[in-house]
């Protein structure tokens, strides 16, 4: 009867601190999407990073909300590694800011394929309508890395290169299997 009470005890103990860990959990993932957001609150009130959302990047989702999950996930995986945080989000934000219909090809003026020459539209884009720092300028420049030959110059940079091409996929994929469950 003792032992029995024993391991009650220690069973409700362990849900206890799963639940408290859950709890903790949760907190920092609120504190941390109202940190981010707080650092690219003037991005999202600009008309022209608003405007993103006419244009479709991968699937049914629109660049805005890709530029979104990408910021979202630069800006976690830099704070995780002690990185530039606010740089990551930023840059993140707008390293898709091309503004134009990516799908249809007279858009492109330049001649040069999409996938090629976006990073430095975006820039371009970018430094006409914001302020950017070195860190955030590297990081939409090289984004596409290796797909671009300049080499990223600061470590925020690697991580845009691995959170886009993981956002990207998932966008992909995700359009995929609808098709499928539809079909
Ligand atoms: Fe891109
Ligand atoms: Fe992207």
């Amino acid at each position: 009867m003792r032992k029995k009470n024993v391991r009650m005890n220690q069973s409700k103990g362990a849900l206890l601190t799963i639940k408290q860990k859950i709890a903790k959990r949760r907190a920092r993932h609120d504190y941390d999407k109202k940190e981010f957001i707080a650092e690219i609150q003037d991005l999202l009130q600009h008309q022209k990073v608003q405007s993103m959302k006419q244009y479709i990047q991968h699937s049914d989702v629109n660049c805005f909300e890709h530029c979104m999950k990408v910021a979202y996930y630069n800006y976690k995986v830099c704070k995780k590694l002690g990185l530039d945080k606010r740089s990551a989000a930023r840059g993140g934000m707008l390293h898709d800011f091309f503004l134009y219909d990516w799908h249809q090809r007279k858009v492109r003026l330049d001649n040069t394929l999409h996938g090629f020459s976006h990073p430095y539209t975006a820039l371009r884009n970018a430094k006409h309508y914001f302020r950017l720092n070195a860190k955030e300028q590297d990081i939409i420049e090289k984004h596409m890395f290796p797909l671009t030959p300049r080499f990223p110059k600061y470590p925020e940079s690697v991580v845009i290169i691995l959170t886009d091409k993981f956002v990207s996929t998932g966008e992909v994929f995700d359009r995929f299997f609808k098709k499928k469950r539809s079909a």
